[in-house]
């Protein structure tokens, strides 16, 4: 099990245990996370999983493809450099202590 860390607009802060499987998203949505609205399922056609990851993590993943970088314009809160979808954050064991901002909103 990993923690992740998500940070709320307003500073609450929820800390999930998870496995280091399947997306940040899933793991956000299977817990009830509020901030993460995930409309279309993780198909990227979406950007209402919107998250701004803290380093030293985002600085670790993988670089965006060009389908996410091109969703990504599409976010309701402004968008960052640090700015991901978080269905595509594969969570693994080296994501242990993951923390990401949630935008205000996903709409
Ligand atoms: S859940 Fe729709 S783009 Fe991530």
């Amino acid at each position: 099990m990993i923690k992740v860390h998500l940070v709320a607009a307003d500073g609450a802060e929820t800390t999930l245990d998870v496995k280091p499987t399947g997306s940040l998203m899933e793991a956000a949505v299977a817990k009830n996370v509020e901030g993460i609205a995930a409309d279309c399922g993780g198909l990227l056609t979406c950007a209402t999983c919107h998250v701004y990851v803290r380093e030293p993590f985002a600085g670790r993943l993988p670089p965006p493809s060009g389908d996410e970088l091109g969703m990504l314009e599409f976010t309701a809160a402004p968008q960052r450099p640090n700015s991901r979808l978080s269905c595509q954050i594969a969570l693994a064991a080296d994501l242990d202590g993951l923390t990401v901002d949630l935008p205000a909103t996903q709409y």
